[in-house]
């Protein structure tokens, strides 16, 4: 084998991927991500290769077909990285590319084996098709012999998702002690009722959950099943969020797809109760659609859907800052794939006191500045925030 390009060709084409890990960057000054990884995944009966690109301080992941794969690692290992490892079902290859792109390959027996890929790809899921769970049926989403409804799919699929998001969380929650919860725009709930099944009925962990939301029949539904369900630590009321005082400090907040400016209230009461754990999933955001101003960006600004899409990119953009110059280790993680709802963007910020925040103040008020904006967050989180930026 001479090149990248038949080396590639030969593992996607005649040996049949199934992982391999991209390391150790090239040229530092054109630094993006640090690592990918790829796995082969079946999604909807056929087969693709998912790519999960880390960044410092998020991931991303693309699926994509066999010759987009040819295509995407011959780019990665020829400009790249210097070294892979790739798995296939026929053997073990450690890729070596030394500064002049010449390849070295030690081709060693298989270790894996596809069945075991895909098992493990099953064991990872934290509710399963088959383990009868009582919320699911109740909600509508399992069938009482275990099936997952086939129209339910997607929100199955979202719930599991969710609670993989919440496992990453466990460390910051502490076991010895009554962790307090609430979720702002809980809905009909469906996130909420996993979260509960998962931190009291597989983690062991006692709780006191609250799920707010503004109307009253939704409120009246998840109570009801809650008691249905004996989820005793877990209580629902109706109400704003801007107007919720019951706490004064809270160990998670989650806010998922609520609307507006409603996830700038409730990052401003998680943070100013000193919530350890953030979770928020923003929805519809209309606040910079009118006020952004910035000449250089015309040539997207002047088409509506981007002009929309770019809006609430920088409104997340801002809360991310926000939860970091409050303190927060934030993470800006995609939720579930764009196939299914567009509204695909998780913030996950953890409270780590972190000092040093001068840069991202700095940055921060330039940013504004290049928008010409006064974003509506600062208001919402009053001193705490405006101290910070003095
Ligand atoms: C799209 S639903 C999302 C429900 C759930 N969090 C989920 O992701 O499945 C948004 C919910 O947020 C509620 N909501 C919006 N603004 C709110 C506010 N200011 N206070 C309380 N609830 C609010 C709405 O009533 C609605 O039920």
């Amino acid at each position: 084998m001479e090149n990248i390009s038949e080396l590639v060709k030969k593992v996607i084409n005649e040996e049949s991927i199934i992982s391999a890990s991209f390391s150790g960057i090239r040229n530092k000054a054109s630094k993006t991500f640090n690592k990918v990884t790829i796995k082969k995944v079946i999604i909807k009966n056929e087969e693709k290769y998912q790519f999960e690109y880390f960044y410092d301080k998020n991931v991303e992941h693309k699926n994509l077909n066999n010759n987009e794969t040819i295509e995407e690692m011959t780019k990665l290992l020829e400009t790249y990285f210097k070294q892979a490892l790739i798995n296939t079902i026929k053997s073990d290859y450690h890729v070596l590319i030394n500064k002049k792109g010449k390849l070295n390959i030690n081709q060693k027996k298989p270790t894996k084996k596809f069945e075991e890929a895909s098992h493990n790809r099953k064991k990872k899921y934290i509710l399963n098709e088959g383990e009868l769970t009582p919320f699911l049926i109740e909600l509508g989403i399992m069938t009482k012999e275990g099936k997952i409804v086939n129209s339910k799919y997607d929100k199955f699929k979202q719930i599991n998702r969710y609670l993989e998001l919440v496992s990453d969380c466990i460390p910051y929650l502490d076991k010895n002690k009554t962790i307090r919860i609430i979720d702002f725009g809980c809905g009909k709930a469906y996130l909420t009722f996993a979260l509960y099944d998962y931190l009291v009925l597989k983690m062991g962990y006692n709780v006191e959950i609250v799920g707010l939301d503004l109307k009253e029949n939704v409120i009246e539904f998840c109570s009801n099943l809650a008691k249905k369900l004996s989820f005793d630590d877990l209580r629902f009321e109706q109400g704003d969020i801007k107007g919720f005082n019951q706490f004064s400090n809270v160990d998670m907040v989650i806010s998922l797809h609520a609307c507006n400016t409603a996830t700038d209230e409730a990052l401003a009461k998680a943070v100013n109760w000193g919530s350890k754990v953030i979770l928020a999933v923003p929805c519809c955001q209309h606040e910079f659609l009118k006020k952004i101003k910035n000449q250089k960006m015309n040539p997207m600004m002047k088409f509506g859907i981007i002009k929309e899409k770019l809006a609430s990119l920088l409104t997340d953009s801002v809360r991310a800052n926000v939860l970091e110059i409050m303190g927060y280790r934030t993470q800006v993680l995609e939720f579930v794939d764009m196939e299914h709802t567009p509204k695909n963007i998780m913030i996950r910020a953890f409270f780590e006191d972190t000092q040093n925040i001068q840069k991202v103040v700095n940055e921060y008020k330039e940013f504004k500045n290049q928008w010409q904006i006064s974003p509506y967050i600062e208001e919402a989180f009053g001193e705490s925030l405006t101290n910070k930026l003095d």
